[in-house]
């Protein structure tokens, strides 16, 4: 089994970006976690930061014959982005939005998703641990829809 971890823009800051929102752990920490889970149930990752709109579209389509499902944290990028939207649609595998903080408890504008519309399920307000339940729920979704 082989999934896609996506994170978005400004995410490569985590461990100095507001510790009070987003936690102290790094994203290399975070993705040696994911790394020794995915390990563990026989899945393969290709993960990618980006803080480009159009990098994260590429990655997708360019994947979509290598994955069998996707999670993302597409990071502001889920509050504005149609073309990342477009492109879950367009490669039609499961995908799992995740988010570490809890963004319904935060501003307005993060109560509306783009992502969450073309996602089987949606995690957040777990900080990195959400990471982990995204990566089991995807598991969990590939196998029940093989
Ligand atoms: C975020 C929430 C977004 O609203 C924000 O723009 C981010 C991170 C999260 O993981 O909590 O950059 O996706």
């Amino acid at each position: 089994m082989r999934v896609l971890v996506i994170h978005g823009p400004n995410l490569n800051l985590l461990g100095r970006r507001e510790p009070d929102v987003y936690g102290c752990q790094t994203l290399p920490q975070i993705n040696a976690r994911l790394q020794e889970l995915a390990e563990s149930m026989n899945v393969e990752l290709k993960i990618i930061q980006s803080n480009s709109e159009g990098e994260i579209v590429s990655f997708i389509g360019e994947n979509a014959d290598w994955a069998d499902g996707i999670v993302i944290n597409p990071a502001a990028y889920t509050h504005t982005s149609v073309a990342i939207s477009d492109a879950i649609t367009a490669v039609d595998l499961p995908t799992v939005e995740v988010h570490l903080s809890n963004v319904f408890k935060r501003e307005e504008f993060r109560h509306f998703s783009y992502i969450s519309p073309v996602a089987s399920g949606v995690i957040c307000g777990f900080g990195p641990e959400s990471y982990i339940l995204a990566l089991e729920a995807i598991v969990r979704e590939i196998k029940q829809s093989a």
